[in-house]
């Protein structure tokens, strides 16, 4: 089967790297890819937003199977633009990833069906944003509605910074549209966690537990990015808490969607805060995280296609895929000044030496082939990813192959899976 994976970062060669390994995959596409998915399959040249183009090119070529990376693909429709082309998609439609592209709409969700997150209100008028944080409670979260590449989130000590984060969102709007309506809400203390369940509407299937880490430096400093890096199994969800995400968000998360007419089949991503209350959805994702996928897909030991066919089709309830017991660390190297403004075309250097160790992979995000020569071409550049007999041995390694990778202004944690 020809499959074709729409985007570019380090999820999408991870997705392609997995695929690749599945006897039934004939041929991988990857639209438009990086240097590191052009080593497994053929990189085509069509942005993750021409879905005109992209169905034209699945149908021309015979995929048996699209896969979609970015959440912005899916809130413009390409699986409706798909389906009504006749063609197999993964991933929910656009009615349903707004779970993922309106903050407001998720918000509404859970409230309606009983799910647990932090109190909120909701607000598209910024001088009344800004009345109500003269008066709240700190610190308090202020979240663009919109999607703005895991940047619209700024958590507030002061009402000084909630009202430069209103400003900037809606006032100057540096998030275009997506931060025009904003969720001002309570800020959750405790340990963060990502989920990822495969939802076929019905049924679904869960991945272990993995945590990100979202700020840009050290000791969880500085501004929110992408993810930084990510561990996986987190190490903070025992069967209890288990029990209780089953029943009070994904059990629901099901009847919502069955009450509200959605029909979602894809990839369900909630992050959630470790409360003393007990778990609460930070936001939905309605995708593959980024870098989680790099840690998950590294410790999947079933064939990733049989899963992903089984959601599209609705026959999640009889798969049960089997997980390496091995620990999972992947460390991001990102361009010198991300999350704000980088330089492109750095030279990258060591990739065969850090690949050499074993149980490494690294996966690219941000690159690109430049004649011989592999330049950066992105915020988030790589993703060196390593399995272990424990977290700890995990992130030896992958600090080891880290080492050996060296291009201008490069910049990354030291303290993924010990902070
Ligand atoms: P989100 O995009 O909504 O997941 O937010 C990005 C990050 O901001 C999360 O991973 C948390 O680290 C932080 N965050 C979001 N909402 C809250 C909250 N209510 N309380 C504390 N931290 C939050
Ligand atoms: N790593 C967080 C995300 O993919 O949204």
């Amino acid at each position: 089967m020809k499959i074709l994976i729409i985007g570019s970062g380090g999820r999408e060669h991870a997705l392609a790297w997995k695929l690749s390994q599945s006897p039934r995959v004939t041929k991988i596409f990857c639209a438009p890819g990086n240097a590191g998915t052009a080593q497994v399959g053929e990189n085509v040249p069509i942005g993750a937003d021409d879905l005109p183009a992209l169905a034209a090119f699945a149908r021309r070529e015979q995929v048996g199977l699209t896969v979609v990376g970015p959440d912005d693909a899916l809130a413009a429709g390409i699986v409706d633009v798909f389906e009504a082309a006749g063609l197999r998609i993964f991933g929910p439609r656009a009615a349903a990833a707004q779970l993922e592209a309106s903050k407001a709409f998720a918000k509404d969700f859970m409230r309606r069906h009983g799910i647990p997150t932090a109190s909120y209100r909701e607000f598209t008028d910024s001088m009344e944003a800004h009345a109500y944080c003269r008066s709240a409670k700190y610190p308090l979260v202020v979240k663009a509605d919109g999607l703005a590449l895991g940047k619209g989130v700024v958590v507030a000590e002061a009402p000084g910074e909630a009202a430069l984060a209103i400003h900037r969102a809606m006032d100057l709007g540096i998030f275009g549209d997506a931060g025009r309506r904003i969720v001002i809400e309570e800020c959750l203390r405790g340990v963060e966690c990502s989920l990822h369940a495969l939802v076929d509407g019905k049924s679904y299937c869960w991945f272990p537990d993995a945590r990100d880490h979202k700020r840009a430096f050290d000791g969880n400093l500085g501004p929110n990015t992408g993810g930084m890096g990510t561990i996986s199994p987190s190490g903070s969800l025992d069967a209890a808490l288990t029990a209780r995400v089953k029943t009070e968000v994904m059990d629901r998360f099901l009847a919502g969607l069955q009450a509200d007419g959605l029909a979602f089949r894809g990839m369900l991503f909630p992050g959630l805060m470790l409360t003393e209350d007990g778990p609460k959805v930070l936001e939905f994702n309605c995708r593959f995280g980024d870098p989680e996928t790099q840690v998950l897909l590294r410790r999947l030991k079933s064939d990733l296609l049989d899963l992903l066919e089984a959601c599209v089709d609705g026959t999640l309830a009889g798969q049960q895929p089997e997980w390496d017991d091995r620990a999972a660390v992947c460390v991001i190297l990102a361009s010198g000044g991300y999350p704000g403004p980088i330089a492109k075309g750095k030279e990258i250097h060591g990739l065969p030496a850090a690949g050499a160790i074993d149980d490494v992979v690294v996966f690219h995000a941000g690159t690109k082939q430049d004649g011989d020569r592999v330049v950066t071409n992105g915020g988030r550049v790589l993703g060196v990813s390593a399995l272990g007999t424990g977290l700890s041995d995990a992130r030896t390694r992958a600090y080891a192959a880290a080492e050996r990778i060296s291009f201008d202004q490069m910049q990354r944690r030291e303290d993924i899976g010990t902070a």
